[in-house]
């Protein structure tokens, strides 16, 4: 593995190996912040509410939700413990680089965990790990209150994770309960760093994909930088105080026979400020099977795939780079 991006980025102009090919580059045209993605208050009526998320989730396949009962000063102490940590000195970080192949050790690496074997580098650090309790004893000890802080955030965005998937449940028909256990057992966390960047426009912190999950709950702060793909157009996410961004996965994208879209979505970098988002992902234990609910399959609308274990496509998914189209394929009816 290289250095990570944010002990050398300083000073430097963007080094070949990270220039995009023109039709992946962001360009000169800053995609304008935008309104229009779905911002959903989950205080509403719960009528209400199962209309407005499945709309959003059918039309965008991302939105954002406020009011959520998640406690402001968790989310904010959850930032900034982030801020600390990638602020930490290269020594302090320097067990987190190593290279295992162990699921429940953390992982900090620059661009992606394929560095050596990439063309195009990425315009992020990442830190990774699981949050399952039985992990905690890996997680980072620096910033001293990373453990208790990160644990509690977890719990919260697991807890509203489940909450707006009940609500997509009744929204598609599906029973109750359906994603309560071994199809959200395996929640991951994943903290980007994008440091700023000598020229945003042929570079890019993440490219266009699919989260390969069931739904991934997302923290970012006021810097832009999220964009998702709606009708060939990239719109901005527009960063609000105190939202989560709530993405549908591929694997939920599936288990709905396509009656949910999973989000298309991309991060793009900036020249002036550090822009740090961690995200939730909720993740079926590898032996579950997923395939499309019993329930939203009909005559008109047969299943699009057989089932299939989740870490056999996940093992298609990081053989075909990242692509979940491609690593479905070979499960498609
Ligand atoms: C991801 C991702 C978005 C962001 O980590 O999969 O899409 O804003 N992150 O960093
Ligand atoms: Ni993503």
């Amino acid at each position: 593995m290289d250095k990570l991006v944010s002990s050398w980025y300083k000073d430097q102009s963007l080094p070949e190996s990270y220039i995009f090919p023109p039709h992946e580059r962001p360009g000169k045209l800053l995609v304008p912040r935008c309104n229009t993605v779905p911002v959903i208050d989950l205080g509403d009526t719960r009528t209400n509410l199962v209309h407005q998320i499945l709309k959003a989730s059918q039309e965008f396949g991302l939105f954002q939700v406020v009011n959520h009962g998640v406690p402001p000063n968790i989310m904010s102490e959850t930032m900034s413990v982030f801020h600390k940590f990638f602020e930490l000195p290269a020594e302090d970080k320097a067990s987190l680089t190593v290279h295992t192949n162990d699921p429940k050790r953390c992982k900090l690496v620059t661009s992606t965990l394929d560095y050596d074997r990439e063309k195009i580098h990425l315009w992020r650090d990442v830190l990774r790990h699981p949050c399952h309790p039985d992990c905690i004893e890996f997680w980072p000890q620096k910033p001293l209150r990373y453990r208790e802080v990160v644990a509690a955030c977890s719990i919260e965005a697991k807890k509203l994770g489940l909450q707006i998937l009940e609500l997509l449940c009744e929204g598609v028909g599906i029973e109750h309960g359906y994603f309560e256990h071994e199809l959200t057992e395996d929640l991951l966390l994943g903290a980007n760093h994008y440091p700023p960047c000598p020229d945003p426009s042929l570079t890019i912190g993440i490219p266009k994909h699919f989260d390969p999950d069931i739904l991934t709950i997302l923290l970012q702060e006021h810097i832009s930088g999220l964009q998702v793909l709606k009708d060939g157009e990239w719109i901005g996410v527009k960063p609000i105080p105190n939202a989560f961004v709530v993405n549908i996965g591929y694997i939920l994208q599936v288990i709905s026979n396509n009656k949910l879209k999973g989000a298309e979505h991309r991060v793009v970098t900036n020249s002036s400020d550090h822009r740090i988002s961690v995200v939730f992902c909720m993740n079926p234990a590898g032996d579950s099977n997923i395939e499309p609910a019993k329930s939203v399959v009909t005559a008109t609308n047969p299943p699009l795939c057989r089932g299939f274990q989740f870490k056999e496509f996940m093992d298609n998914f990081y053989s075909m780079d990242g692509d979940a189209d491609l690593a479905l394929q070979p499960f498609k009816l």
